[in-house]
This record gives C-alpha cells, structure tokens and sequence, in this order.
C-alpha cells in the first residue's frame, strides 16, 4: 500500500509518495536523493543513518516514512549557517580531525548536536554520577552518549574532543 507524506528535509518542504513499509532512511536516500545519512548496518546497530527528527537525534533505518509524515528532518547537510558558514560541531570535527574515511561522519555530527542539545537541557545518562546536578561534558559523557555511533576507521579521539570543543563553543 502506497501512502503520500510531506517532509521538511533541511528546510525544504518535499511530498513523495512510499510504500508504507519504507523506512525514512529509504525514503530520504532513495526517494528524495538526500545522501547525507548513510546506510551502514540498516539495523539500529551502526547510527551512520542519523539525522535530527523534529529536533531529536534518530535513527533513520529504524523509523517507518508514514509514521513521521508532517516532520522536520535536519541532516548533516543542512546543519550549515544562513550564511552558509560551519555549524561549530562540523567545524569542530575539521579541527579536531574527527573523522577519517568520513562515512560514518554525518551520523556522528547529528548525534552529538543532539547530544549537545540533551546535556544542555539537563537529561542525564548511564554515566552520570550526580543525578542532583546538571550533567558535565567530560570524556565519559561524551563517550557513552556517543556510543551509538561507530566509526570504522576509529576516529573516535578525535570525535570526542571535538563534542567537547563544540559544547565548549556553546553549540547546543
Ligand atoms: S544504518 Fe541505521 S543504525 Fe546503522
Ligand atoms: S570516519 Fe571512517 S567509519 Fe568513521
């Protein structure tokens, strides 16, 4: 069965129409062309498929297209400035060489503005000791809320300091 949904995708309104078992991953790369998210394991397991859905971090490959008909989609690419600058998460992981073969990197760039996002706004983690005070952005947090995201290549120094820079810069 075929169903027409809209999407914002990075600020631009599309209409496609998907069989109602497409995921929004499929539904993105192969239907609308937007390649920024990427395939990695298709099972939840890798979190190269993430994008920020209506304002959170998700994962694409896990999510049915029909169920989030009418969202704002943000991804990688449409994280850039007004005027077309950085977002200081992507400046970030060109500063603190964050990536390598760069595939798993939009993934990793969404979920740690939305880890930035989920730290400001106080959630805590597994990790957090004091549950009474308002979560830090130490190496520990940084690491068990990026922990979704793998990276192949083992960037994963370089990615957690540029979280850091990042949350350091106020990018949340
Ligand atoms: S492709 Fe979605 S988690 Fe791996
Ligand atoms: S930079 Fe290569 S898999 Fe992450």
């Amino acid at each position: 069965m075929d169903a027409d949904i809209t999407l914002t995708v990075d600020g631009q309104e599309r209409t496609v129409t998907v069989d109602t078992r497409t995921t929004l991953l499929d539904a993105l790369r192969e239907r609308l062309g937007v390649n920024n998210p990427k395939k990695g394991c298709d099972h939840g397991q890798c979190g190269s498929c993430t994008v920020l859905l209506d304002g959170r971090r998700h994962l694409t490959c896990l999510a049915l297209a029909v169920a989030h008909d009418g969202a704002e989609v943000t991804t990688a690419g449409g994280l850039a400035g007004s005027d077309g600058g950085l977002h200081p998460v992507q400046q970030a992981f060109l500063d603190q060489d964050g990536y390598q073969c760069g595939y798993c990197t939009p993934g990793q760039v969404c979920s740690a503005v939305g880890v930035l996002d989920e730290i400001e706004q106080g959630h805590r983690s597994h990790v957090t000791d004091d549950l009474e005070a308002d979560p830090e952005l130490t190496d520990e947090e940084v690491r068990e809320r990026m922990s979704g995201n793998l990276c192949r290549c083992g960037a994963y120094a370089g990615i957690v300091a540029a979280v850091k820079q990042a949350g350091q810069a106020g990018a949340a």
